[in-house]
Protein backbone atom coordinates (compact mmCIF):
# COMPACT_ATOMS: atom_id res chain seq x y z
CA UNK A 1 0.00 0.00 0.00
CA UNK A 2 3.04 2.40 0.37
CA UNK A 3 4.82 2.54 -2.95
CA UNK A 4 7.62 4.54 -3.20
CA UNK A 5 7.11 5.77 -6.88
CA UNK A 6 10.34 7.15 -8.13
CA UNK A 7 10.27 11.45 -9.43
CA UNK A 8 11.54 11.87 -12.62
CA UNK A 9 12.32 14.54 -14.39
CA UNK A 10 8.82 14.09 -16.67
CA UNK A 11 6.56 12.68 -13.83
CA UNK A 12 7.31 15.89 -11.91
CA UNK A 13 6.40 18.17 -15.21
CA UNK A 14 2.93 15.79 -15.44
CA UNK A 15 2.00 16.15 -11.42
CA UNK A 16 2.26 20.17 -12.33
CA UNK A 17 0.36 20.29 -15.52
CA UNK A 18 -2.57 17.92 -13.96
CA UNK A 19 -2.11 20.25 -10.57
CA UNK A 20 -3.57 23.21 -12.70
CA UNK A 21 -6.69 20.73 -13.74
CA UNK A 22 -7.25 19.76 -10.33
CA UNK A 23 -6.40 16.34 -10.66
CA UNK A 24 -3.51 14.77 -8.86
CA UNK A 25 -1.62 10.97 -8.59
CA UNK A 26 -3.39 8.65 -6.14
CA UNK A 27 0.01 6.35 -6.52
CA UNK A 28 1.36 9.25 -4.74
CA UNK A 29 -0.64 9.81 -1.67
CA UNK A 30 -2.13 5.83 -1.16
CA UNK A 31 0.00 4.59 1.70
CA UNK A 32 -1.17 8.25 3.66
CA UNK A 33 -4.94 7.81 2.62
CA UNK A 34 -5.34 4.00 3.37
CA UNK A 35 -3.13 3.51 6.46
CA UNK A 36 -2.32 -0.78 7.58
CA UNK A 37 -3.63 0.91 11.09
CA UNK A 38 -5.34 3.76 12.41
CA UNK A 39 -2.94 6.81 11.87
CA UNK A 40 -4.13 10.41 13.26
CA UNK A 41 -2.09 13.31 14.81
CA UNK A 42 -4.41 12.80 17.86
CA UNK A 43 -2.26 12.58 20.72
CA UNK A 44 -2.76 11.38 24.44
CA UNK A 45 -3.11 14.07 26.78
CA UNK A 46 -4.15 14.64 30.26
CA UNK A 47 -5.62 18.35 31.78
CA UNK A 48 -5.55 18.58 35.02
CA UNK A 49 -8.47 20.00 36.67
CA UNK A 50 -6.83 22.41 39.42
CA UNK A 51 -4.85 23.86 36.61
CA UNK A 52 -7.80 24.45 34.17
CA UNK A 53 -10.03 25.57 36.81
CA UNK A 54 -7.60 27.96 37.60
CA UNK A 55 -7.55 29.74 33.85
CA UNK A 56 -11.69 29.11 34.12
CA UNK A 57 -11.53 31.34 37.31
CA UNK A 58 -9.51 33.65 35.12
CA UNK A 59 -11.83 33.77 32.21
CA UNK A 60 -14.63 34.05 34.59
CA UNK A 61 -13.75 37.85 35.17
CA UNK A 62 -12.99 38.48 31.62
CA UNK A 63 -16.38 37.87 30.13
CA UNK A 64 -19.81 36.87 31.24
CA UNK A 65 -21.68 34.01 29.98
CA UNK A 66 -24.27 35.91 28.12
CA UNK A 67 -21.27 37.89 26.13
CA UNK A 68 -19.26 34.98 25.31
CA UNK A 69 -22.78 32.88 25.07
CA UNK A 70 -21.15 29.78 26.45
CA UNK A 71 -18.07 30.43 29.16
CA UNK A 72 -15.32 27.19 27.59
CA UNK A 73 -12.22 26.64 27.68
CA UNK A 74 -11.76 24.37 24.95
CA UNK A 75 -9.49 21.01 25.39
CA UNK A 76 -7.56 20.94 22.67
CA UNK A 77 -5.61 17.63 21.57
CA UNK A 78 -1.70 19.05 21.30
CA UNK A 79 -1.57 16.94 18.30
CA UNK A 80 -4.69 18.51 16.52
CA UNK A 81 -3.81 22.22 17.48
CA UNK A 82 -6.60 24.64 15.71
CA UNK A 83 -9.02 22.57 15.47
CA UNK A 84 -11.10 22.52 18.45
CA UNK A 85 -10.87 19.01 18.60
CA UNK A 86 -10.21 16.61 21.58
CA UNK A 87 -10.04 13.64 19.19
CA UNK A 88 -10.58 13.87 14.87
CA UNK A 89 -14.46 13.45 15.64
CA UNK A 90 -15.19 14.87 19.21
CA UNK A 91 -14.64 18.57 20.51
CA UNK A 92 -14.80 18.95 24.27
CA UNK A 93 -14.42 22.14 26.79
CA UNK A 94 -15.08 22.65 30.35
CA UNK A 95 -17.78 25.63 30.77
CA UNK A 96 -18.21 27.83 33.85
CA UNK A 97 -21.54 29.48 34.69
CA UNK A 98 -20.91 32.22 37.64
CA UNK A 99 -23.96 32.20 40.54
CA UNK A 100 -26.58 34.45 38.78
CA UNK A 101 -25.40 33.99 35.08
CA UNK A 102 -27.49 32.70 32.30
CA UNK A 103 -25.92 30.99 29.10
CA UNK A 104 -28.92 32.08 26.44
CA UNK A 105 -30.45 30.00 24.91
CA UNK A 106 -29.86 28.43 21.43
CA UNK A 107 -30.13 25.03 19.13
CA UNK A 108 -28.03 23.52 16.66
CA UNK A 109 -27.02 20.54 14.58
CA UNK A 110 -24.58 19.08 16.97
CA UNK A 111 -25.52 17.11 19.94
CA UNK A 112 -24.01 17.84 23.33
CA UNK A 113 -23.20 16.12 26.63
CA UNK A 114 -22.53 17.53 29.42
CA UNK A 115 -20.79 16.12 32.33
CA UNK A 116 -20.68 17.66 35.57
CA UNK A 117 -17.31 18.59 37.72
CA UNK A 118 -18.09 21.21 40.09
CA UNK A 119 -20.58 22.76 42.02
CA UNK A 120 -24.51 21.83 42.11
CA UNK A 121 -28.01 23.43 41.81
CA UNK A 122 -27.29 24.90 38.43
CA UNK A 123 -29.76 23.78 35.32
CA UNK A 124 -30.08 22.92 31.71
CA UNK A 125 -33.48 23.24 30.39
CA UNK A 126 -33.87 21.36 27.18
CA UNK A 127 -36.95 21.61 25.22
CA UNK A 128 -39.23 22.94 28.20
CA UNK A 129 -37.84 20.98 30.37
CA UNK A 130 -35.42 21.75 33.53
CA UNK A 131 -32.94 19.38 35.04
CA UNK A 132 -30.66 20.65 37.99
CA UNK A 133 -27.34 19.71 37.93
CA UNK A 134 -25.10 17.42 40.49
CA UNK A 135 -21.54 16.27 40.48
CA UNK A 136 -21.30 13.05 38.40
CA UNK A 137 -24.50 13.35 36.31
CA UNK A 138 -24.83 13.12 32.81
CA UNK A 139 -26.77 15.37 30.62
CA UNK A 140 -27.70 15.25 27.39
CA UNK A 141 -28.97 18.20 24.21
CA UNK A 142 -29.87 16.51 21.40
CA UNK A 143 -29.58 17.62 18.12
CA UNK A 144 -31.80 21.30 17.66
CA UNK A 145 -33.54 21.08 20.60
CA UNK A 146 -33.40 24.30 22.55
CA UNK A 147 -31.00 24.83 25.57
CA UNK A 148 -30.10 27.01 28.25
CA UNK A 149 -27.79 26.82 31.28
CA UNK A 150 -28.32 28.84 34.36
CA UNK A 151 -26.72 28.84 37.93
CA UNK A 152 -29.03 30.28 41.05
CA UNK A 153 -26.81 28.69 43.22
CA UNK A 154 -23.83 30.54 45.12
CA UNK A 155 -20.80 28.51 43.38
CA UNK A 156 -19.36 28.40 40.19
CA UNK A 157 -20.63 25.28 38.24
CA UNK A 158 -18.26 23.86 36.15
CA UNK A 159 -18.55 20.66 33.75
CA UNK A 160 -17.04 18.70 30.75
CA UNK A 161 -18.86 19.80 27.51
CA UNK A 162 -18.32 16.80 24.94
CA UNK A 163 -19.88 17.77 21.65
CA UNK A 164 -19.98 16.11 17.88
CA UNK A 165 -18.86 19.14 16.03
CA UNK A 166 -15.93 17.63 13.87
CA UNK A 167 -18.92 15.15 12.64
CA UNK A 168 -21.49 17.31 11.75
CA UNK A 169 -18.58 19.26 10.40
CA UNK A 170 -17.28 16.65 7.95
CA UNK A 171 -20.96 16.27 7.00
CA UNK A 172 -21.11 19.49 6.56
CA UNK A 173 -24.76 19.68 7.99
CA UNK A 174 -24.31 22.41 10.70
CA UNK A 175 -27.94 24.46 11.82
CA UNK A 176 -27.64 26.83 14.05
CA UNK A 177 -30.54 29.38 15.91
CA UNK A 178 -30.43 31.89 18.87
CA UNK A 179 -33.59 31.76 20.64
CA UNK A 180 -35.50 35.45 20.99
CA UNK A 181 -35.43 35.32 25.04
CA UNK A 182 -32.04 34.23 27.01
CA UNK A 183 -34.44 31.71 28.56
CA UNK A 184 -36.74 29.36 26.99
CA UNK A 185 -40.40 28.68 29.07
CA UNK A 186 -40.31 25.94 31.22
CA UNK A 187 -43.46 24.19 29.97
CA UNK A 188 -42.75 21.05 32.16
CA UNK A 189 -41.75 20.24 35.66
CA UNK A 190 -37.85 19.62 37.11
CA UNK A 191 -37.17 15.72 36.49
CA UNK A 192 -40.44 15.15 34.06
CA UNK A 193 -38.19 12.93 31.69
CA UNK A 194 -36.70 11.16 34.32
CA UNK A 195 -39.46 10.06 36.17
CA UNK A 196 -41.37 9.39 32.67
CA UNK A 197 -38.39 7.57 31.24
CA UNK A 198 -35.43 6.70 33.88
CA UNK A 199 -36.86 3.78 35.73
CA UNK A 200 -36.97 0.67 33.08
CA UNK A 201 -40.52 2.40 32.64
CA UNK A 202 -42.25 3.34 29.51
CA UNK A 203 -45.25 5.54 29.21
CA UNK A 204 -47.83 3.23 28.29
CA UNK A 205 -48.54 3.98 24.19
CA UNK A 206 -45.86 5.83 24.27
CA UNK A 207 -44.48 5.83 20.55
CA UNK A 208 -42.01 8.53 20.33
CA UNK A 209 -38.86 6.32 19.91
CA UNK A 210 -35.98 8.78 18.96
CA UNK A 211 -31.80 8.19 18.57
CA UNK A 212 -31.21 10.23 21.50
CA UNK A 213 -32.41 9.06 24.95
CA UNK A 214 -35.43 10.96 26.25
CA UNK A 215 -33.15 10.35 29.69
CA UNK A 216 -31.40 13.44 29.67
CA UNK A 217 -30.08 13.54 32.84
CA UNK A 218 -28.74 9.79 34.14
CA UNK A 219 -28.15 11.42 37.87
CA UNK A 220 -24.86 9.99 39.46
CA UNK A 221 -26.53 8.89 42.47
CA UNK A 222 -28.33 6.19 40.71
CA UNK A 223 -25.25 5.40 38.42
CA UNK A 224 -23.15 5.13 41.18
CA UNK A 225 -25.67 2.59 43.19
CA UNK A 226 -25.52 0.36 40.33
CA UNK A 227 -22.12 0.64 40.20
CA UNK A 228 -22.05 -0.67 44.08
CA UNK A 229 -24.77 -3.52 43.99
CA UNK A 230 -22.44 -4.82 41.08
CA UNK A 231 -19.41 -4.55 42.93
CA UNK A 232 -21.15 -7.32 45.51
CA UNK A 233 -20.77 -10.12 42.93
CA UNK A 234 -16.84 -8.85 42.37
CA UNK A 235 -16.60 -9.81 38.44
CA UNK A 236 -13.77 -7.86 37.24
CA UNK A 237 -13.77 -7.69 33.25
CA UNK A 238 -9.81 -7.62 32.77
CA UNK A 239 -9.81 -4.84 30.57
CA UNK A 240 -12.60 -2.25 32.14
CA UNK A 241 -12.84 -3.82 35.69
CA UNK A 242 -16.83 -3.18 36.09
CA UNK A 243 -17.85 -1.51 32.78
CA UNK A 244 -21.67 -0.15 32.16
CA UNK A 245 -22.75 1.60 29.16
CA UNK A 246 -25.78 4.30 29.01
CA UNK A 247 -28.65 3.56 27.28
CA UNK A 248 -31.40 5.28 25.42
CA UNK A 249 -34.20 3.10 27.25
CA UNK A 250 -36.62 3.17 24.13
CA UNK A 251 -34.51 1.32 21.50
CA UNK A 252 -31.53 -0.13 24.10
CA UNK A 253 -28.75 1.61 22.05
CA UNK A 254 -26.31 4.18 23.01
CA UNK A 255 -27.99 7.00 24.76
CA UNK A 256 -26.68 9.58 21.97
CA UNK A 257 -26.30 8.52 18.54
CA UNK A 258 -22.95 10.20 17.53
CA UNK A 259 -21.35 9.75 21.24
CA UNK A 260 -21.00 6.71 23.63
CA UNK A 261 -20.61 7.49 26.97
CA UNK A 262 -19.81 4.78 29.72
CA UNK A 263 -19.15 4.65 33.46
CA UNK A 264 -16.81 2.16 34.92
CA UNK A 265 -15.67 1.10 38.17
CA UNK A 266 -12.03 -0.13 38.99
CA UNK A 267 -11.46 -1.52 43.01
CA UNK A 268 -8.51 -0.46 44.90
CA UNK A 269 -5.29 -1.76 43.69
CA UNK A 270 -6.74 -2.75 40.05
CA UNK A 271 -4.90 -2.99 37.03
CA UNK A 272 -6.50 -3.78 33.84
CA UNK A 273 -4.86 -5.62 31.39
CA UNK A 274 -4.03 -3.70 28.06
CA UNK A 275 -7.21 -2.95 25.90
CA UNK A 276 -7.03 -1.20 22.52
CA UNK A 277 -10.28 0.37 20.10
CA UNK A 278 -10.81 2.73 17.17
CA UNK A 279 -12.83 4.70 19.01
CA UNK A 280 -10.11 7.33 20.47
CA UNK A 281 -11.82 8.03 24.24
CA UNK A 282 -11.84 11.08 26.10
CA UNK A 283 -11.95 10.12 30.24
CA UNK A 284 -13.22 11.65 33.05
CA UNK A 285 -12.17 10.49 36.89
CA UNK A 286 -14.95 11.06 38.68
CA UNK A 287 -13.81 9.57 42.43
CA UNK A 288 -10.17 7.89 43.46
CA UNK A 289 -6.75 8.38 42.02
CA UNK A 290 -4.64 6.26 39.75
CA UNK A 291 -2.51 6.28 36.64
CA UNK A 292 -3.28 4.97 33.05
CA UNK A 293 -0.27 4.22 30.27
CA UNK A 294 -1.45 4.89 27.16
CA UNK A 295 0.94 3.79 24.39
CA UNK A 296 4.16 4.29 25.76
CA UNK A 297 3.13 7.45 28.12
CA UNK A 298 2.00 7.54 32.15
CA UNK A 299 -0.57 10.10 33.15
CA UNK A 300 -1.51 10.27 36.94
CA UNK A 301 -4.97 11.50 37.43
CA UNK A 302 -7.57 12.73 40.18
CA UNK A 303 -11.15 13.08 40.20
CA UNK A 304 -12.27 15.55 37.41
CA UNK A 305 -9.06 15.29 35.37
CA UNK A 306 -9.59 14.76 31.64
CA UNK A 307 -7.47 12.37 29.11
CA UNK A 308 -7.83 11.06 26.23
CA UNK A 309 -6.60 8.04 24.43
CA UNK A 310 -6.31 8.15 20.80
CA UNK A 311 -7.20 5.58 18.22
CA UNK A 312 -5.56 2.19 18.17
CA UNK A 313 -3.25 2.97 21.29
CA UNK A 314 -3.28 0.28 24.15
CA UNK A 315 -4.91 1.52 27.58
CA UNK A 316 -3.95 0.44 30.93
CA UNK A 317 -5.57 1.81 34.45
CA UNK A 318 -3.87 1.42 37.54
CA UNK A 319 -6.50 2.27 40.60
CA UNK A 320 -4.55 3.45 43.99
CA UNK A 321 -8.12 3.62 45.28
CA UNK A 322 -11.73 2.76 44.32
CA UNK A 323 -12.00 4.76 41.13
CA UNK A 324 -14.76 5.53 39.12
CA UNK A 325 -14.27 7.02 35.83
CA UNK A 326 -16.63 8.17 32.87
CA UNK A 327 -16.03 7.87 29.15
CA UNK A 328 -16.97 8.65 25.78
CA UNK A 329 -16.35 8.27 22.15
CA UNK A 330 -17.68 8.15 18.77
CA UNK A 331 -18.12 4.01 18.98
CA UNK A 332 -21.93 4.54 17.77
CA UNK A 333 -20.97 5.95 15.00
CA UNK A 334 -17.99 3.51 14.24
CA UNK A 335 -20.26 0.19 15.30
CA UNK A 336 -23.00 1.47 12.77
CA UNK A 337 -20.72 2.17 9.79
CA UNK A 338 -18.83 -1.15 10.65
CA UNK A 339 -15.79 0.60 11.62
CA UNK A 340 -15.20 -0.37 15.18
CA UNK A 341 -12.26 -2.30 16.05
CA UNK A 342 -11.38 -3.68 19.26
CA UNK A 343 -8.20 -5.77 20.90
CA UNK A 344 -8.53 -6.94 24.50
CA UNK A 345 -4.48 -7.91 24.46
CA UNK A 346 -3.57 -10.90 26.21
CA UNK A 347 -6.98 -10.71 28.38
FE1 LIG B 1 -25.26 24.65 22.66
Amino acid sequence: MDPQVKLTSEREAFYRKIDGAHLSALWNVMGALITPEPKSGCQPFLWSFDAVKDYMMEAGSLITAKEAERRVLILENPGLRGQSKITTSLYAGIQLVMPGEVAPAHRHSQSALRFVLEGSGAYTSVDGVRTVMEPGDFVITPTMTWHDHGNPSAEPMLWLDCLDIPVVQFFDASFAEQHEADEQRITRPAGDSYARFGHNLLPVGFTGATKTSPVFNYPYRDTRAALERMKARDEWDACHGLKLRYANPVTGDYAMPTIGTFIQLLPKGFRTSRYRSTDATVFVPVEGRGRTRIGDQMFEWGPKDVFVAPSWHWVTHEADEEAVLFSCSDRPVQEKLELFREDRGNA
